[in-house]
């Protein structure tokens, strides 16, 4: 697909996502001859600074301090920045002006893009302004909105939201970004499930025991206290990213790749998530815990209610467990456990697809007890592995588990690209497959609410855990019986 000449305005441009994640992304496609010939950036933010002041705080990572001066350069030019520190009405026509000027000169053919990379409290607010302006006004040139995550805190705000944004840009005008869909690997899961005839026939509640996802971070919150405290781990990755992944997952096979087929059957899939809200089921089936401080390789931690900007008395959660069910003919009984947390052992996400043991066993002796698994290494080491029992060579039938082991790393110089580049060249193309849709997101705050909900209550307990372990221990009681998490080790 051609990307056509365009401007690209970033608010919030003076934020961390900017200089730490957009910026390095543009770069990157820069760099690979993805960009059109005509573009340019705008920043936008309340601060004050002139261009050169912007261009170097977005200064590029060290990783790229390899590439020629003259060659960052050159890039560099193409960031401009407008404060919008005045009243409204005045910043958004100097704005207007700005963007007029910068479309004039560079040639951007009035394609611009707005990139809303500031608190959902504000996403109205500026594309009402931009409204004002008549910069979604689409005779000239098209204009699109991406907006950032968190897309509302609840079913209700994030409706509003919807409501809000709707009133001045139509649905196929806005892309919601969820970063997880620009992973490659997360693409792939289509990919594995509906370009191979090999797994399909398998994925239904005949054949599939169980299924496990997991995503883990080593870090802790981090510069984020201020935000993250408001949001918690089931905001800030189960609603958004972990049920993403659910989605495709448990989709039934698209009619076709075209946006709106798949995004039609995501929402299938996460409407038939059955809702929690039995408070009996809220407290057996959700574990919320929050890392303590700790010893980590001879230096402590803070615990999180130490951390910066975060509440001492807090009850905010870092981990999230929440097993439930999918009503459907293909997942009638399958339990889904899936969680997030914060410090962690080790920074990984994967899907762990469990299958179920063979009706009948005749290795009587043998030490197989483990069925197989799917496992969908979503990072690091993006791949898929499959564990199948293979047979001990010598007397007897001993059987042990052999893996079948692929490794995006192995198929040579293919770049994976970043998340942010994938999403960023697909907006600019006007492709929205990877992007979230309004119904989607509602659907999966639906079912994230009650949970929200429940976990409000004074009963609904918190527990501690060491910064450094997987997790609270009581989170092994949602699985036990015969399964257990599988905790990757590095
Ligand atoms: C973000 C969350 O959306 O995703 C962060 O706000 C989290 O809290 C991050 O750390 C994880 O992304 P990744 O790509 O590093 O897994």
């Amino acid at each position: 697909p051609k990307t056509e000449n365009q401007l690209l305005v970033i608010f919030g441009a003076s934020g961390d996502l900017t200089a730490r994640k957009l910026v390095p992304a543009l770069y990157k496609l820069y760099k690979d001859d993805h960009l059109p010939e005509h573009f340019v950036v705008l920043g936008v933010a309340r601060s004050f600074m002139t261009d050169e002041q912007f261009r170097n705080r977005v200064a590029l990572e060290s990783k790229y301090l390899d590439d020629s001066e003259a060659f960052i350069e050159a890039f560099s030019e193409k960031l401009f920045y407008e404060d919008l520190h005045k009243k409204y009405d005045v910043s958004y026509r100097e704005l207007n002006e700005r963007i007029q000027n910068l479309n004039t000169v560079y040639q951007c053919n009035n394609n611009f893009i707005f990139y809303l990379s500031t608190p959902p409290s504000l996403f109205e607010a500026i594309a009402k302004n931009l409204t004002a302006e008549g910069l979604n006004d689409e005779r000239l040139g098209w204009k699109r909105l991406i907006v950032e995550k968190p897309f509302g805190y609840s079913l209700d705000t994030a409706k509003a939201l919807n409501e809000g944004l709707h009133r001045y840009f139509k649905e196929s005008q806005i892309y919601r970004i969820d970063h997880y869909l620009g992973k490659e690997t997360v693409q792939n899961i289509l990919v594995t499930r509906f370009a191979n005839s090999v797994f399909e026939p398998l994925w239904n509640r005949d054949y599939i025991d169980h299924i496990e996802i997991t995503n883990a971070e080593s870090g802790g919150v981090e510069s984020r206290g201020g935000y993250y405290d408001k949001s918690g781990a089931l905001r800030d990755m189960f609603q958004s990213h972990l049920l993403q992944l659910v989605a495709l997952i448990v989709m039934e096979p698209p009619l076709s790749a075209d946006p709106e087929e798949i995004r039609n059957e995501k929402l299938k899939a996460l409407k038939s998530l059955r809702m929690m809200t039995d408070p009996e089921v809220l407290e057996r089936d959700t574990i919320r815990g929050q890392y303590l401080s700790s010893m980590i390789d001879g230096e402590r931690v803070n615990g999180y209610r130490e951390e910066e900007d975060v509440d001492p008395d807090s009850i905010t959660e870092t981990y999230a467990a929440v097993k439930f069910f999918v009503d459907n003919w293909r997942w009638a009984d399958v339990p889904f456990y899936v969680r997030t947390a914060k410090r962690m052992p080790t920074k990984v996400t994967e899907v762990v697809i469990h299958f179920k043991s063979p009706h009948h066993q005749i290795f009587k002796n043998s030490n197989i007890n483990k069925d197989n698994k799917l496992i969908i290494r979503i990072q690091p080491d993006e791949g898929i592995l499959l564990k199948f029992g293979v047979k001990v060579p010598g007397q007897g039938f001993k059987v042990e588990r052999g893996n079948l082991d692929f490794y995006y790393s192995g198929l040579g110089d293919s770049h994976i690209m970043e998340a942010y580049e994938r999403l960023l060249l697909d907006a600019m193309q006007g492709d929205a497959t990877l992007y979230a849709r309004a119904d989607e997101v509602e659907a999966a705050w639906r079912f994230t609410d009650p949970i929200l909900n429940y976990w409000k209550s004074p009963k609904a307990k918190v527990y501690g855990y060491s910064a450094g372990v997987w997790g609270p221990e009581h989170a092994n009681e949602l699985i036990e019986g015969t399964h257990e998490w599988r905790n990757p080790g590095r």
